[in-house]
């Protein structure tokens, strides 16, 4: 009889072996190894290169123009095709992470049922009824022709459903509640997770389809969360915000197929998710700009300007440590920040708690927001409001200088037709209302007098 090369792997790491061993070669777990067959050996990757070893390699030229690329898919959603670099690209796998309850399903079924209007698509719910996911695209207005659904929590069958290449698109809700019924191990666990999405992706680089999973992360890490699939997919997306506030924030922690510095903002209504187009001046929409302790500062994500308030309390502490608390943005540079006040400027805060937020649940970790925290704080202990209509922004360094940050003339821009008259920071260019200043000290001179 043949010696099958293949015919045990490790549950755990996937690598495959001849022989039984008690503790697993490869990644060390132990009682890992078991015996599968011979179609689960082939979504081994060691057995992928035995394979194409032995049929010989196939080289192509880089330039090659014989296969015209297939266009991406919009997904109805700009937001969505602006994260994703310009829509869905067609053989890749995306997986969609987020809490439980912060509109997966949503975002995809209503990107589905647009997609469904034009073009076969099919989404999978393992997790709701197909009942429940037809109501809810009727409540969401998009129930798109060619849009099919499956209730299916079969691995084995949806990767068929992929190859038959019907669909441009595949959506699967979700990846941990699908399982092999050839893989042992509950569905949800890692080795159920990693071999079902292995399945998938095959079969949807085998049939060009577009295919997205949607993966729960929970705080508790309870069930095996996306990070396992991360090296597995195309991209990967994160759906974020606050379950109790409306706005959802989407964007790429990996993206083979375009940038990962764009984010896709979106509201949460009463007939699913909306899209933001133009953020720049929503978080600033109900300031009170004669309040002392705040600042508005233009920052960028991706592309995109925003203009967020930065806001200081500063009280006499009552502890034997003074607080600092920080919401919204890096603690680090915040305590950089206050540190630089303190020694190069002089200000008392050694016996204060500081507290310092973002408003509308935003998160600013650039450098450029330094010079908003500092005119914040300044404002707030000496009480004087910051202009009206000023908005401040540079780096500042650790000698009490201001360093340039980038996209400063798209924050000059944004800022100015917001209605801002006032640019403070450390300047380039030239334009009206722009304060250039040098170092920190002459800033908060500026802003709050002398
Ligand atoms: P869901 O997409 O089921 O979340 P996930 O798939 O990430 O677990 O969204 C659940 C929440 O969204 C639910 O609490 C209700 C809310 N929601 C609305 O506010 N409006 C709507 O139109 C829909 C469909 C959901
Ligand atoms: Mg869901």
């Amino acid at each position: 009889m043949p010696r099958d090369p293949d015919r045990f792997a490790c549950r755990d790491c996937g690598d495959t072996f001849a022989r039984w061993a008690g503790k697993c070669p490869s990644c060390g777990a132990m009682n890992a190894v078991v015996e599968i067959t011979a179609g689960e050996a082939r979504l081994a990757a060691k057995s992928d290169q035995q394979r194409s070893a032995a049929a010989g390699l196939v080289l192509e030229a880089a330039s090659s123009t014989a296969n015209a690329p297939v266009p991406r898919l919009a997904t109805g959603f700009g937001e969505f095709d602006r994260v994703l670099g310009g829509g869905l690209p067609p053989a890749a796998t995306i997986l969609l992470g987020g809490e439980p309850g912060i509109g997966k399903s949503t975002l995809l079924a209503q990107a589905t049922g647009l997609i469904g209007s034009q073009h076969p698509a099919l989404y999978v719910t393992a997790e709701e009824s197909v009942d429940q996911v037809r109501r809810r695209l009727e409540r969401c207005g998009v129930v798109g022709v060619h849009l099919e659904l499956s209730g299916s929590n079969d691995a084995a069958a949806i990767a068929g459903a992929i190859r038959a290449g019907k669909h441009r698109l595949v959506v699967v809700d979700s990846v941990q509640l699908i399982s092999l019924s050839t893989i042992e191990g509950e569905p949800g666990g890692p080795s159920q997770v990693r071999a079902a999405a292995a399945t998938l992706v095959e079969a949807a680089k085998a049939s060009g389809t577009a295919l997205v999973l949607v993966g729960h992360v929970t705080k508790d890490g309870g069930l095996a969360g996306p990070r396992l699939l991360e090296h597995l997919v195309d991209c990967v997306l994160a759906f974020e915000g606050d379950r109790y506030a409306d706005l959802r924030t989407l964007r790429a922690v990996k993206n083979r197929f375009g940038s990962t510095s764009e984010i896709g903002l979106f509201r949460m209504g009463s007939q699913g998710l909306e899209e933001v187009a133009d953020p720049a001046g929503m978080f600033i929409a109900d300031r009170d700009a004669a309040a002392p302790g705040t600042c508005v500062v233009p920052v960028v994500e991706g592309n995109r300007c925003m203009l967020v308030e930065v806001q200081a309390l500063v009280n006499p502490t009552q502890a034997p440590q003074p607080q600092r608390r920080v919401s919204g943005l890096d603690t680090n540079r915040a305590a950089m920040v206050l540190a630089v006040l303190a020694r190069r400027l002089r200000f008392s805060l050694a016996n204060c708690d500081v507290f310092l937020n973002v408003t509308g649940g935003v998160r600013v970790a650039e450098p450029a927001a330094d010079l908003g925290i500092a005119l914040a704080v300044a404002s707030a202990l000496r009480e004087i409001a910051v202009p009206a209509d000023l908005v401040a922004v540079g780096e500042v360094g650790l000698a009490g200088e201001l360093r340039p940050v980038p996209r400063y003339e798209l924050r000059a821009a944004e800022a100015r037709r917001l209605g801002f008259k006032r640019l403070i920071g450390p300047g380039a260019g030239q334009g009206r209302g722009r304060v250039v200043c040098a170092r920190l000290d002459e800033a908060v001179t500026q802003a709050l007098g002398g």
